[in-house]
Protein backbone atom coordinates (compact mmCIF):
# COMPACT_ATOMS: atom_id res chain seq x y z
CA UNK A 1 0.00 0.00 0.00
CA UNK A 2 1.37 3.41 -0.97
CA UNK A 3 1.48 6.47 1.38
CA UNK A 4 2.24 9.82 0.31
CA UNK A 5 3.89 11.73 2.40
CA UNK A 6 6.11 15.34 3.96
CA UNK A 7 9.66 14.32 4.62
CA UNK A 8 11.72 16.93 6.67
CA UNK A 9 14.63 18.72 5.51
CA UNK A 10 17.72 17.26 6.97
CA UNK A 11 15.91 13.63 7.62
CA UNK A 12 17.53 10.45 6.83
CA UNK A 13 14.24 10.27 4.60
CA UNK A 14 15.55 13.56 3.09
CA UNK A 15 18.70 12.22 2.15
CA UNK A 16 17.00 8.92 0.49
CA UNK A 17 14.80 11.90 -2.07
CA UNK A 18 18.08 13.33 -2.84
CA UNK A 19 19.91 9.97 -3.88
CA UNK A 20 16.56 9.08 -5.71
CA UNK A 21 16.81 12.26 -7.27
CA UNK A 22 20.19 12.58 -8.38
CA UNK A 23 20.01 8.35 -9.98
CA UNK A 24 16.50 9.48 -11.88
CA UNK A 25 17.61 12.87 -13.06
CA UNK A 26 20.90 13.89 -12.40
CA UNK A 27 22.99 10.81 -13.18
CA UNK A 28 21.49 10.28 -16.43
CA UNK A 29 22.62 13.68 -17.65
CA UNK A 30 26.11 13.11 -16.44
CA UNK A 31 25.02 16.03 -13.28
CA UNK A 32 26.13 15.90 -9.89
CA UNK A 33 24.16 16.88 -7.04
CA UNK A 34 26.11 19.90 -5.46
CA UNK A 35 26.21 20.07 -1.67
CA UNK A 36 26.33 24.06 -2.01
CA UNK A 37 22.63 23.93 -2.98
CA UNK A 38 21.28 21.92 0.00
CA UNK A 39 21.04 25.03 2.41
CA UNK A 40 18.90 26.44 0.00
CA UNK A 41 16.63 23.10 -0.10
CA UNK A 42 15.69 24.17 4.27
CA UNK A 43 13.20 26.33 2.22
CA UNK A 44 11.44 23.87 0.39
CA UNK A 45 8.56 21.72 0.98
CA UNK A 46 9.87 17.91 0.52
CA UNK A 47 7.33 15.22 -0.78
CA UNK A 48 7.59 11.57 -1.22
CA UNK A 49 5.73 8.31 -2.12
CA UNK A 50 6.11 5.33 -0.06
CA UNK A 51 5.40 1.52 -0.07
CA UNK A 52 4.50 1.11 3.49
CA UNK A 53 5.24 -3.06 3.25
CA UNK A 54 9.22 -2.36 3.51
CA UNK A 55 9.30 1.36 3.57
CA UNK A 56 11.10 1.78 0.56
CA UNK A 57 10.78 5.58 -1.08
CA UNK A 58 9.03 5.05 -4.69
CA UNK A 59 9.49 8.57 -6.06
CA UNK A 60 9.09 12.31 -4.60
CA UNK A 61 9.35 16.27 -5.60
CA UNK A 62 10.32 19.54 -4.45
CA UNK A 63 7.93 22.25 -3.73
CA UNK A 64 9.51 26.10 -4.28
CA UNK A 65 7.94 28.92 -3.01
CA UNK A 66 8.55 31.74 -5.53
CA UNK A 67 5.83 34.27 -3.73
CA UNK A 68 2.70 34.43 -1.43
CA UNK A 69 0.69 33.09 -4.73
CA UNK A 70 3.44 31.19 -6.83
CA UNK A 71 5.04 27.47 -5.79
CA UNK A 72 7.05 26.19 -8.38
CA UNK A 73 7.20 22.10 -8.79
CA UNK A 74 10.57 20.65 -9.27
CA UNK A 75 12.55 17.47 -9.52
CA UNK A 76 9.53 14.80 -9.96
CA UNK A 77 11.16 11.65 -10.15
CA UNK A 78 9.55 8.30 -9.71
CA UNK A 79 12.20 5.27 -9.11
CA UNK A 80 12.74 3.44 -12.19
CA UNK A 81 11.54 -0.38 -11.23
CA UNK A 82 7.91 1.83 -10.36
CA UNK A 83 7.58 3.76 -13.35
CA UNK A 84 3.81 3.57 -15.35
CA UNK A 85 2.14 2.39 -12.19
CA UNK A 86 0.27 5.79 -11.49
CA UNK A 87 3.09 6.91 -8.71
CA UNK A 88 3.80 10.36 -10.44
CA UNK A 89 -0.20 10.86 -10.54
CA UNK A 90 -0.74 10.28 -7.55
CA UNK A 91 2.33 12.14 -5.95
CA UNK A 92 1.44 15.57 -8.32
CA UNK A 93 -1.97 15.82 -6.90
CA UNK A 94 -1.03 14.91 -3.38
CA UNK A 95 1.42 17.99 -3.94
CA UNK A 96 -1.24 20.19 -4.88
CA UNK A 97 -3.04 19.28 -2.43
CA UNK A 98 -0.60 20.20 -0.04
CA UNK A 99 0.23 23.62 -2.08
CA UNK A 100 -3.10 24.45 -1.59
CA UNK A 101 -3.09 24.02 1.99
CA UNK A 102 -0.38 26.09 2.59
CA UNK A 103 -2.49 29.03 0.80
CA UNK A 104 -0.89 29.21 -2.79
CA UNK A 105 -3.21 30.03 -5.34
CA UNK A 106 -0.77 28.85 -8.80
CA UNK A 107 1.40 25.94 -9.41
CA UNK A 108 4.21 26.90 -11.91
CA UNK A 109 6.67 24.00 -13.69
CA UNK A 110 9.19 23.09 -16.08
CA UNK A 111 8.38 20.44 -18.20
CA UNK A 112 10.72 18.02 -20.55
CA UNK A 113 8.68 18.21 -24.09
CA UNK A 114 8.26 14.22 -23.20
CA UNK A 115 6.10 14.39 -20.32
CA UNK A 116 4.48 17.34 -21.37
CA UNK A 117 1.04 15.05 -21.66
CA UNK A 118 1.86 13.19 -18.77
CA UNK A 119 1.08 17.29 -16.83
CA UNK A 120 -1.58 18.23 -18.64
CA UNK A 121 -3.34 14.86 -17.96
CA UNK A 122 -2.88 16.48 -14.34
CA UNK A 123 -4.56 19.62 -15.41
CA UNK A 124 -1.74 21.72 -16.04
CA UNK A 125 -1.96 23.89 -19.32
CA UNK A 126 1.25 25.14 -21.33
CA UNK A 127 2.20 28.44 -21.17
CA UNK A 128 4.54 30.91 -23.22
CA UNK A 129 6.80 29.33 -25.69
CA UNK A 130 8.99 26.16 -25.16
CA UNK A 131 12.66 26.78 -23.96
CA UNK A 132 15.82 25.17 -24.39
CA UNK A 133 18.48 24.64 -21.30
CA UNK A 134 21.43 22.63 -21.03
CA UNK A 135 20.51 21.33 -24.22
CA UNK A 136 16.90 20.04 -23.17
CA UNK A 137 13.85 21.65 -24.64
CA UNK A 138 11.24 22.39 -21.97
CA UNK A 139 7.22 23.71 -21.54
CA UNK A 140 6.21 26.21 -18.59
CA UNK A 141 3.32 24.48 -17.37
CA UNK A 142 0.73 26.49 -15.13
CA UNK A 143 -1.95 24.94 -13.05
CA UNK A 144 -4.64 26.92 -10.70
CA UNK A 145 -5.27 25.53 -7.44
C1 LIG B 1 7.58 11.30 -15.76
C2 LIG B 1 7.26 10.60 -14.43
C3 LIG B 1 7.34 11.62 -13.30
C4 LIG B 1 5.82 10.05 -14.52
O1 LIG B 1 5.51 9.32 -13.34
P1 LIG B 1 4.95 7.81 -13.47
O2 LIG B 1 4.68 7.31 -12.12
O3 LIG B 1 5.89 7.01 -14.32
O4 LIG B 1 3.62 8.09 -14.30
P2 LIG B 1 2.15 7.48 -14.02
O5 LIG B 1 2.28 6.01 -13.93
O6 LIG B 1 1.48 8.21 -12.92
O7 LIG B 1 1.44 7.92 -15.36
C5 LIG B 1 1.74 7.24 -16.54
C6 LIG B 1 1.47 8.14 -17.70
O8 LIG B 1 2.35 9.26 -17.70
C7 LIG B 1 2.89 9.46 -19.00
N1 LIG B 1 4.33 9.18 -18.90
C8 LIG B 1 4.98 8.63 -17.88
N2 LIG B 1 6.30 8.59 -18.12
C9 LIG B 1 6.49 9.10 -19.33
C10 LIG B 1 7.62 9.32 -20.14
N3 LIG B 1 8.86 9.01 -19.73
N4 LIG B 1 7.43 9.85 -21.34
C11 LIG B 1 6.18 10.18 -21.75
N5 LIG B 1 5.08 10.00 -21.03
C12 LIG B 1 5.23 9.47 -19.84
C13 LIG B 1 2.19 8.53 -19.93
O9 LIG B 1 1.07 9.21 -20.41
C14 LIG B 1 1.74 7.42 -19.01
O10 LIG B 1 0.56 6.83 -19.44
P3 LIG B 1 0.58 5.33 -20.04
O11 LIG B 1 1.15 4.48 -18.94
O12 LIG B 1 -0.83 5.09 -20.37
O13 LIG B 1 1.51 5.43 -21.22
C15 LIG B 1 8.22 9.41 -14.17
O14 LIG B 1 8.07 8.44 -15.20
C16 LIG B 1 9.69 9.80 -14.05
O15 LIG B 1 10.18 10.05 -12.96
N6 LIG B 1 10.39 9.80 -15.18
C17 LIG B 1 11.82 10.11 -15.22
C18 LIG B 1 12.14 11.52 -14.78
C19 LIG B 1 11.31 12.59 -15.45
O16 LIG B 1 11.14 12.60 -16.67
N7 LIG B 1 10.78 13.51 -14.61
C20 LIG B 1 9.97 14.62 -15.07
C21 LIG B 1 10.78 15.85 -15.08
S1 LIG B 1 9.86 17.16 -15.84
Amino acid sequence: MRKMLDIDFGSSRYDELVNLRYKVLLEPLGLKFLDKYRPKEAEYLHIGCIEQLDDKLLGGLILVPIDNDEIRMMQVAIAPECQGQGVGHELVNYAIKRAKEAGYTRLVMHAMLSVVGFYEDLGFHQEGDIFEEGGITFARMVKEI
